[in-house]
């Protein structure tokens, strides 16, 4: 990896990965892309950065040509309850945006990673201890976009040696930027709520056991996998990766040791809970762990301090 575009790169994974790509790689060699006209400050500042629709495959050819780079972090994509308000949106998007990366990625010999996701797997999955190699029949056109751009991922890469790699991310817990209409975005928005209000109403039910993993995490294993030695890799697209799994509750109980009165209710959205009853308590990683020696670093406790401390900080000290 010499000189990289991250497509998505003002979304949630993005406004975090272009930093540390660049930290990395040199502000120069790290072009950050997105569909918005006007990002976040610093992107420009420090960088490149270009306006695309990954959905037109014209104006994503025009930026291999323009900026010659060998790696693309393809992160462009609608979250599982959006996509499911708009099913067609979500397969364009997902599925063309995709499509249009791998051709060029072919034609002009760039290596790929893409993200997968627990949604990737489906009802009759078994949910603990979800195997890499397992059942992926999802109900969500999210986890269809998931699974279909796993394959395709991996066809490339057997039939035209493109250097596709991806991970199956859990749910990703952050302060810069807010995730856009996921399943797992509850753990999230309730830090914002218990900082600012002191109190969340939570869409899914107690008992809901889900993956999650806290953004440095996340960022990190994108960029360990893609620096991989390629000989070691058996699997491709996707790895299992995970850092912990807890239920709201859980979550609940970490936040009240540093906000005490935090009141935590429950209205569930029957859209999203079934979703989430669809998807793993609890992957088996090893595979990665295996392959490319990943390891998690922020449990539970480590990651809700973290985000306490840096959200209230980033709110003014409401705290
Ligand atoms: N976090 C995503 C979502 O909830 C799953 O990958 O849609």
């Amino acid at each position: 990896m010499k000189r990289i575009l991250v497509t998505g790169a003002t979304g949630q994974i993005g406004s975090e990965l272009v930093p540390a790509l660049r930290k990395k790689y040199g502000g120069d060699n790290v072009i950050a892309a997105g569909h918005r006209k006007t990002p976040q400050k610093d992107f420009i500042e420090e960088g490149l950065y270009t306006t695309l629709d990954v959905t037109e495959i014209e104006s994503l050819e025009k930026a291999f040509q323009e900026y010659r780079f060998d790696t693309i972090f393809h992160l462009s994509s609608l979250l599982s309850a959006v996509a499911e308000e708009n099913p067609q949106a979500a397969w364009k998007v997902n599925m063309g945006g995709l499509y249009n990366v791998l051709e060029l990625s072919r034609k002009y010999g760039c290596a790929v990673f893409s993200p997968s996701s627990i949604g990737a797997f489906g009802p009759n999955t078994p949910r603990n201890n979800t195997p890499q190699d397992t059942i992926q029949r999802p109900s969500t056109i999210y986890g269809v976009c998931k699974v279909s751009g796993e394959l395709l991922c991996d066809y490339y890469f057997t039939h035209y040696g493109v250097d596709t790699r991806g991970v199956r991310y859990p749910g990703l817990i952050s302060y810069k930027t807010l995730p856009g209409g996921g399943t797992t975005d509850y753990a999230v928005d309730i830090f914002f709520r218990a900082i600012q209000e002191k109190s969340y109403t939570c869409f899914l039910q107690k008992g809901t056991y889900l993956d999650m993993m806290y953004m440095p995490d996340a960022v990190r294993a994108a960029i360990e996998l893609m620096e991989a030695d390629p000989s070691q890799l058996k699997h491709r697209n996707a790895f299992n990766i995970t850092a912990m799994s807890f239920a709201p509750e859980e979550l609940t109980a970490q936040i009240q040791k540093y906000i005490p009165g935090f009141l935590m209710s429950y209205q569930v959205d029957p859209v999203r809970q079934s979703i989430a009853d669809s998807w793993p308590r609890h992957m088996d990683d090893s595979a990665a762990r295996d392959e490319w020696s990943w390891k998690p670093q922020y449990s539970l406790e480590d990651m809700t301090k973290d985000m306490i401390d840096r959200l209230s900080k980033k709110m003014g000290g409401t705290l």
